[in-house]
């Protein structure tokens, strides 16, 4: 997030203090810069501690329990630094909770912690400007209980703060599949694409000020329907469309389910060089019968065949996924069908999870809950197995060159850190005047985590070296 400081509206001279802590998705990092946007002009700038700051938002997330309690344990340090600043007559100090959480229990957020002034959801962040003046006089507003992202999207300033050449972008929010141990349909409403336009002026907007990287954001991406001028546009031809903006020379999506992948999104996969060979597609369980229970609608070959459709257009696309164990009536041989998927489909990097059952879900009152005790060895093996899948891939990389966006400077004196068309993470020493660029990279080392590499000796050194 940029540190710009912004004159004050009110013409008082001093920045206001934003702090802002994201916790959950991609999507709610891109939300949590779009209310850093909508507050710039206020005269906020953002801060790196909440300690001082005159107005903290917590953009919080509902997806697994100890998320939404991470939230409450977090607003109780937040009432005793608002204690602690006004004691010292440093002002006020407004405190919001924003986010999924904020949808799903706003009433219950307000009852809990009285040191919160306002909640707000994730369809109504736009008007927080208007909220603050009005907690001014009044605290317990609780907004945006109703999904209206249109109205969100039109409200929001057309410039964007940006920091680095990567960024986010949203292009459709919501989901209509309701997976049965699933929060996300009622906390960001039903699927709801973004217009064509507004998508590629936001694009270009980033390219602009040196963005290279885009990674389209969906709670179903890939079911992205947006209005062009046309008709309907598929997330296939909004890639294309993006990939001819000069400057965006990578593109990537997440995240996107299993049926609604289509035809040109995969071809498009073999024919646009800007999309990256790099795929986040979750399966939650290689168990047919779970995924019935799970209410998934497609079945695990499926799901197979669609990674081995990808891998005909793309022999180097890298495969990610996200995996839920101990899902109610999971045996041990539904398990082990999760592991032979992961065995089958071999993933360069995956998250997985023990199921957490979530108020309001059909899952979280099914028959046979799986015991703690039976559910946690299961999520050690199968992340076992992940991990030995990552490393391996990132090992299999040594001695290939790849191109590498470098993004920031690492920890070494003149270190930089990029990312690989795969999204591993590339240290290169005596590269940090490349930041911003993509380079390519002679890869040495693969780790767990990340790659070590080096420049190739026609790479341009450093402007003052090339000046001697
Ligand atoms: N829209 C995406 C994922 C959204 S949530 C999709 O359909 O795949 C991100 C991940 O959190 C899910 O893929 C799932 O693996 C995990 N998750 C969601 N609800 C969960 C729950 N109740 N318990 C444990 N993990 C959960
Ligand atoms: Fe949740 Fe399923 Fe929708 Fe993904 S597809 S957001 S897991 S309900
Ligand atoms: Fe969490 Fe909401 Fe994202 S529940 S995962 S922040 S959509």
């Amino acid at each position: 997030m940029t540190d710009t400081l912004v004159q004050p509206a009110d013409g008082t001279g001093a920045p206001k203090r934003l702090f802002i802590k994201t916790y959950g998705c991609q999507m709610n990092v891109y939300d949590s810069e779009r209310m850093a946007d909508v507050l710039r002009p206020l005269g906020y700038a953002t801060t790196e501690t909440p300690e001082m700051a005159d107005f903290v938002i917590l953009n919080t997330c509902h997806i697994r329990e100890k998320a939404a309690e991470k939230v409450y344990s977090e607003l109780g340090k937040l009432r005793l630094m608002k204690q602690d600043k006004a004691a010292a007559g440093d002002g006020v100090m407004t405190i919001a909770v924003a986010g999924c959480v904020a949808q799903a229990e706003g009433e219950e957020i307000m009852r809990r912690q009285p040191a919160v002034d306002l909640v707000v959801g994730p369809q109504a962040y736009h008007q927080l400007p208007e909220l603050l003046t009005r907690t001014a006089r009044a605290r317990g507003e609780r907004i945006g209980a109703d999904f209206a992202p249109n109205e969100k999207f039109d409200a929001l300033p057309a410039v964007r703060g940006v920091d680095g050449p990567t960024a986010f972008l949203t292009v459709q929010e919501g989901c209509d599949k309701f997976c049965t141990f699933c929060v996300v349909p009622y906390t960001r409403g039903a699927e709801w694409s973004r217009p064509v336009a507004d998508v590629l002026t936001e694009a270009r907007g980033l390219a602009e000020q040196g963005v290279r990287e885009v990674t389209l954001l969906g709670q179903n991406v890939n079911a992205y329907d947006g209005m062009g001028e046309d008709g309907i546009w598929s997330l296939a031809r909004l890639a294309r469309a993006l990939a001819d903006i000069p400057g965006i020379d990578r593109i990537r999506y997440t995240t996107s389910h299993p049926n609604d992948m289509s035809d040109d999104l995969i071809a498009a996969h073999g024919e646009i060089e800007a999309l990256m060979p790099y795929l986040h597609l979750p399966v939650q369980s290689g168990s047919d019968r779970i995924l019935r229970l799970m209410n998934r609608k497609h079945g695990r070959q499926k799901y197979i065949d669609l990674i081995g459709r990808f891998r005909e257009v793309r022999p180097d696309i890298a495969i990610s996924g996200d995996f839920i164990v101990g899902f109610p009536g999971e045996t041990d041989r539904d398990f082990e069908d999760t592991m032979s998927l992961v065995r089958e489909v071999g993933y360069a990097s995956a998250f997985s999870f023990l199921y957490s059952p979530r108020p309001g879900t059909p899952a979280s009152t099914m028959a046979a809950p799986v015991p703690d005790e039976v559910a946690r060895p299961r999520l050690h093996a199968l992340q076992a197995l992940l991990f030995e899948q990552q490393t391996a891939f990132n090992m299999s990389q040594a001695g290939r060159t790849l191109n590498v966006l470098f993004e920031k400077t690492g920890r070494n004196a003149g270190q930089a850190i990029g990312r690989s068309p795969y999204l591993q993470s590339v240290h290169v020493e005596g590269a940090d005047h490349l930041i911003g660029q993509i380079v390519p990279v002679a890869i040495e080392r693969g780790q767990q985590n990340s790659l070590a590499g080096r420049l190739l000796t026609d790479t341009p050194p450093p402007q003052a070296e090339r000046q001697d």
